[in-house]
């Protein structure tokens, strides 16, 4: 069955207290959560294991790392391994994500690495895809997403897709504070679907949780949610605040 998500990302953000304080902020403030709809967090490394024994005990609440190494284990000094984070208590990773692609160069075979080693480690993968500005200017925006998903997720068999969720970030609404509208993130959305559904059939596309990340804020979440194939959001900004994360949260009916 198909899951709704709402992850917050908080990049490079926040000290230990401060997101203590974030994190029982947003628990004392949740509704319970349905079976089918996840809240997750995705703190900096060094407050994750904190996080995931914060919220242990909360029903549908998980942590997410937003990086992990494309190695296994070994001579990799600052590297984080798909492992640690498993055995840390976290069950996502962020793949992917416009920024390790732009600022720290991974392409897309050192994702289809990551991907590897997190799907080896059982981990779940929110990857992140998305166009420039330049693309969608020039109407690719299409093409290069589709690629993007190709380079990095279609090596993988239909049993391993199941653990992938996708979120969709168009690069010019990232902290910029342009969102894509509603019907553009819908027609992102039903392609990613559609392209998913040409290389892995059915079952897999219908299941597939896309997420729509970029500027989502409390005031513009429940148009954004409430397009058929938007099945949540991955928050930056807006996660930092905890009533704005929780307006967010409840805006995914
Ligand atoms: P934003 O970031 O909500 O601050 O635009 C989203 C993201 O990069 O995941």
């Amino acid at each position: 069955m198909r899951k709704k998500i709402i992850a917050g990302n908080w990049k490079m953000n926040l000290t230990i207290a401060e997101g203590k304080q974030l994190v029982q902020d947003v628990i004392n403030g949740l509704q319970a959560l349905p079976h089918h709809k996840e809240v997750v967090f995705a703190p900096p490394f060094l407050q994750s294991v904190m996080v995931s024994e914060l919220v242990n005990k909360t029903n549908n609440v998980f942590v997410a790392a937003q990086n992990c190494s494309a190695f296994a284990n070994g001579a990799y000094t600052g590297e984080i391994s798909a492992t640690m984070i498993k055995n840390a208590g976290m069950p996502y990773v962020l793949i992917g994500h416009s920024e390790r692609r732009d600022y720290f160069n991974e392409t897309p075979t050192l994702l289809a690495q990551k991907v590897d080693q997190a799907l080896a480690a059982r981990l779940q993968i929110i990857f992140c895809c998305g166009e420039p500005l330049n693309s969608r200017e020039q109407a690719t925006h299409n093409q290069f997403v589709a690629d993007q998903l190709r380079d990095s997720l279609f090596h993988l068999d239909a049993k391993a897709m199941e653990n992938i969720t996708i979120a969709y970030e168009p690069i010019w609404a990232i902290g910029t504070g342009l969102t894509a509208s509603a019907k553009q993130a819908q027609y992102m959305h039903a392609h990613i679907r559609a392209t998913i559904h040409a290389q892995y059939g059915e079952t897999i596309a219908k299941d597939l949780s896309i997420l729509y990340g970029g500027s989502c804020k409390p005031n513009n979440a429940a148009e954004l949610f409430a397009c058929e194939d938007v099945d949540g959001g991955l928050i930056g900004g807006a996660s930092l605040v905890a009533n704005d994360f929780i307006a967010i949260i409840n805006a995914m009916a």
